[in-house]
Parts: C-alpha cells; sequence; structure tokens
C-alpha cells in the first residue's frame, strides 16, 4: 500500500499542503474516525448505562461492545480489565492514587527510566512524598538505552513499582519490556507499561507481554482526543479502591457509606466520553485494515530515509540510537547554536509542522545536558516527499541563522 493512497484518508492533510511531522504528540483522523463519531451522534446520541429506553440501550451496546473490541486487540482475556480515562495521563493517576498510596509504605522503592513523560514521573514523585517510598531511576547509555547491568542495580527486592515508556518520545529508543517485565517479577515488583509511543506502530499483546498494568492515549492512535485506556490484571483491579468518586461506580450509596459497582464501572465515574469511544473503535478498525505489519514495513523505510538524510547534514546534532532495529518512528535533533523554538518558527513558515521544546520530559533533557530539541515523528501518512521538504527547510533555516551561530 502507497502512503499517498492512505494520505487520501486524512482530509486535513489530503486537502492542504502541510507536512505533518508531529505524530508523537497526536496523530491526524482519518475520515472513518471522523465519520463514526457523526453518524453515532445522528443516529445514536443517549447517556450508556442511564436508560431504560432503546436509544440509551443501543449507546450502552456501541460503549460495551467498544470495550471488548479494544480487549480483543491488545489481547486481554477479560473486558472488564478495560477501563477507559481521559488519556494515558489520567490513567496513570488511577494507578498512582489507587494502587500507589495504598500498596507503598517508606521501605519500599519505585523504579522509573529517566526517559518517562512527566506523566509517568510526577504522579510517581507525589506517591512517594506520602508513603515516604523511594524513588529511583534507569540511566540510559550513551546509545539511549537502559544498559542491562542498570536494570540489575534499580530493580531490588525492595521494588515494589516499576514503571516506564515501551518507547521514548524523546530518544525514539525501544525498550526491552518483556525482559525488564521478567526481571522486575522475578525481584516481586509490579510492572506498569506506558504505551503510548509504541501502540500506534507495534502489535500490543498484554498476556504475552504479562505487564500488571498497561495505559495508552488513543489519540495517538488515530482516535479523538479525550480517549484514554487502562489495561489492568483482574485480580490487582478488584483490590483497588476507586480514583474518581460519583455516578454509575456505585452500588448503594446511603448516607454515610457506599459500596462501589464490580468492574469496569467502580473506575468509570461519570457520564463517559463516549464519543470518544466510539472514535477509538474505528480508529482500531482503520489501524486493523492496514495491519501492524505494513505500518511498520512503511515507518521503517521513511525512518530510515529521514536519519540518512538529517545524519548528512552537518549542522545538525542528532539524539537517537545507533541501533536502528531498536529505533521508532521519533526523531530527536538540533541545528548546533540554534534555539529549537526558531527552528519550529521557520518550518511552521513552510508549512512543516515539528514539535520543539523539552517534550515533558525535563529530567531527561537535564540528563542529556540539553535544554530543548527540535522532534519529528512520523507515521502511516507520511511519505518521502516529506522528509525532503523537511530537509529543504533546514537548510534554508540553517542559512537563515548561520551568521548568528557562535562557535
Ligand atoms: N506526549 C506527547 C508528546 O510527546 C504530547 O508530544
Amino acid at each position: 500500500m502507497q502512503t499517498e493512497d492512505i494520505k487520501k484518508d486524512f482530509s486535513l492533510l489530503s486537502n492542504s499542503n502541510i507536512v505533518y511531522l508531529d505524530s508523537a504528540a497526536t496523530t491526524q483522523k482519518p475520515e472513518s474516525v471522523v465519520n463514526a463519531i457523526k453518524e453515532f451522534y445522528e443516529k445514536y446520541n443517549a447517556n450508556p448505562h442511564r436508560g431504560a429506553y432503546s436509544l440509551s440501550i443501543d449507546a450502552t451496546k456501541i460503549y460495551e461492545d467498544t470495550r471488548k473490541k479494544i480487549a480483543k486487540f491488545i489481547g486481554a482475556r477479560d473486558e472488564q480489565t478495560i477501563i477507559f480515562s481521559k488519556n494515558a495521563t489520567e490513567s496513570l493517576n488511577l494507578i498512582a492514587y489507587s494502587y500507589g498510596l495504598e500498596n507503598l509504605n517508606k521501605d519500599d522503592e519505585i523504579v522509573l527510566s529517566i526517559m518517562e513523560h512527566h506523566s509517568n514521573l510526577v504522579p510517581w514523585q507525589k506517591v512517594s512524598k506520602i508513603t515516604g517510598a523511594k524513588l529511583n531511576y534507569m540511566y540510559i547509555d550513551e546509545n539511549y538505552e537502559i544498559p542491562q547491568e542498570e536494570i540489575e542495580k534499580k530493580i531490588t527486592s525492595k521494588t515494589k513499582i516499576v514503571s516506564l515508556c515501551s518507547i521514548s518520545n524523546v530518544t525514539g529508543t525501544i525498550n526491552d519490556i518483556e525482559k525488564i517485565i521478567k526481571f522486575a517479577h522475578k525481584k516481586g515488583a509490579i510492572v506498569i507499561i506506558d504505551a503510548s509511543q509504541s501502540i500506534p506502530h507495534y502489535k500490543l499483546d498484554v498476556q504475552k507481554l504479562d505487564a500488571d498494568f498497561v495505559v495508552f492515549s488513543g489519540h495517538k492512535m488515530l482516535a479523538p482526543l479525550g480517549i484514554g485506556v487502562l489495561y489492568g490484571k483482574k485480580e490487582i483491579l478488584n483490590k483497588m479502591s476507586p480514583f474518581i468518586m460519583g455516578g454509575d461506580m456505585i452500588e448503594y450509596v446511603h448516607e454515610q457509606e457506599t459500596t462501589f459497582a464490580p468492574l469496569p464501572n467502580k473506575f468509570e465515574a461519570g457520564t463517559q466520553n463516549v464519543e470518544g469511544v466510539v472514535g477509538l473503535g474505528a480508529a482500531i478498525d482503520y489501524i486493523e485494515s492496514i495491519g501492524y505489519d505494513t505500518i511498520n514495513l512503511i515507518e521503517k523505510e521513511i525512518v530510515k530515509y529521514a536519519i540518512d538524510k538529517l545524519s548528512s547534514l552537518d549542522f545538525i546534532n542528532l539524539y537517537v540510537t545507533r541501533n536502528r532495529d531498536n529505533h521508532s518512528s521519533v526523531i530527536s535533533f538540533n541545528i548546533k547554536g540554534v534555539h529549537p523554538h526558531d527552528v519550529a518558527s521557520i518550518l511552521d513558515s513552510y508549512n512543516i509542522c515539528i514539535r520543539s521544546g523539552n517534550h515533558c520530559a525535563q529530567p531527561l533533557m537535564r540528563y542529556l545536558g540539553i535544554d530543548s530539541t527540535c522532534r519529528v515523528s512520523f507515521y502511516i501518512y507520511n511519505t518521502k516527499e516529506d522528509v525532503d521538504r523537511l530537509i529543504d527547510a533546514l537548510n534554508k533555516a540553517y542559512d537563515m541563522f548561520k551568521k548568528y551561530i557562535k562557535d
């Protein structure tokens, strides 16, 4: 399948001259996702779980069928282990508050990687401050990978929680999460995987992985903004207290006491983002219609092309792993001596969208000894022509700035 054909499914891209290179922040949405949401509002809109009338029953069916679809998509045995949230951030906060605060004490340790997004870091600082548990980090080597010695040094019998990303949103490093999960389990820790940057690109099988929790955001995998997923092992989720209290998560409410609904409702208080759920279902259909094998083939070719082109520019510093097989579709770089925000503004004047800044990963930036980077991230709708336009615009940006660059 040609990427030009895929691009036609994305109105924003096919109707404009935009080169969109920020899919790690959020992907563009195919027409099938937009149409599914429109159809929901035109034919089925009602509040799920709330009405005894047919329209609400239809809305409930659509909502719950999508939960089943997600369970199948990620290899979960039981759809009750799929909880809808706002995004990966909310899913991680749910785990931190409902599992972390209730299960950790001052003699315990939490292990993260230094590559974590703030969403998988700040909630653990809070848990650490309240419980007294120590927060440790696995650091990366000069190849932007976590070395084996670091895993063995940081994850010990004191570790109760290991939480890390499957792919870094800054360096694009693909972490060997299967190996880390096995090792952490041997030490008696539970493992949380932030799969936000991997699920658009690689098949996720939660049973094979054996992670205790997996979180991701829909909007990075073609679905609308504002819908996320938390998967957890049933025996763990069953023991956890609810995170947000309100309607539909209860069994009986008395003046002073409440008993809670079983899974998954106990974690879904209040009216949910049903259009987000509908859009996520359509996004899964779209991904499955292309297939992860094709997605990988397209991306590997474009990322190789982009890294080769960027490496040939002598005014660029690249922050990518040398191991191409261990690299996803995110590429961070800087024009030596030029602030990334300035580069991004110049590229914007050529209709090229990239992200610049610290990418919600300030501890990683500090560790790398930089403030910020430019970041391009690719998805199935990108073409080699997009890369050529990027390279051309970077050359123009450099020409514009070079007289001001100090050696
Ligand atoms: N987490 C998103 C990113 O890396 C927003 O851009």
